[in-house]
């Protein structure tokens, strides 16, 4: 069975307290709750992995096809901004990964524009606030349809 790997990178541990004004007032547990039943709806089980850490984030990239991922699910948070790691990670597999953010990094600071990981993800979904990572899901359900 196909299953999806939601993925979680730096500080969004702390949503539901981070920024409020910017990334909303619910918590990433609240997130992968609500993410798990837009899933179980659909006969498809997801798995969630948040950390802080670059080299966790690359090995569960680089595990994923054998571990019957059929779609990542990636808010790299920080990290889409300079990881030539994780982008490498992603390239070297044949998993497709949709990029999620909460905000509309486009109308942010500057730094916030250039996503290294763009080139290689499937698609990206952002600006939407939390819906950003159910429309990321609603494609993934979607694409595995068609595929199984
Ligand atoms: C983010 C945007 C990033 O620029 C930022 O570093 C984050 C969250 C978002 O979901 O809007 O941590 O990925």
């Amino acid at each position: 069975m196909s299953k999806i790997l939601v993925l979680h990178g730096p500080n969004l541990n702390l949503l539901g307290m981070r920024e409020p004004e910017i990334y909303g007032r619910e918590t990433l547990d609240d997130i992968n709750e609500m993410l798990e039943k837009q899933a179980a709806a659909q006969g498809v089980e997801v798995e969630f992995l948040q950390s802080n850490h670059e080299g966790v984030l690359v090995d569960a990239i680089q595990q994923a096809p054998r571990n019957g991922v059929a779609f990542i699910i990636l808010n790299a948070a920080a990290f889409t901004h300079y990881s030539i790691a994780i982008r490498d990670a992603i390239a070297a597999i044949e998993v497709p990964v949709i990029e999620v953010h909460i905000s509309n990094v486009h109308t942010r600071e500057e730094f916030r524009h250039h996503s290294v990981i763009a080139p290689v993800v499937m698609g990206q979904i952002l600006g939407f606030g939390i819906d950003s990572y159910f429309g990321a899901m609603a494609v993934a359900l979607k694409k595995i349809k068609a595929l199984y």
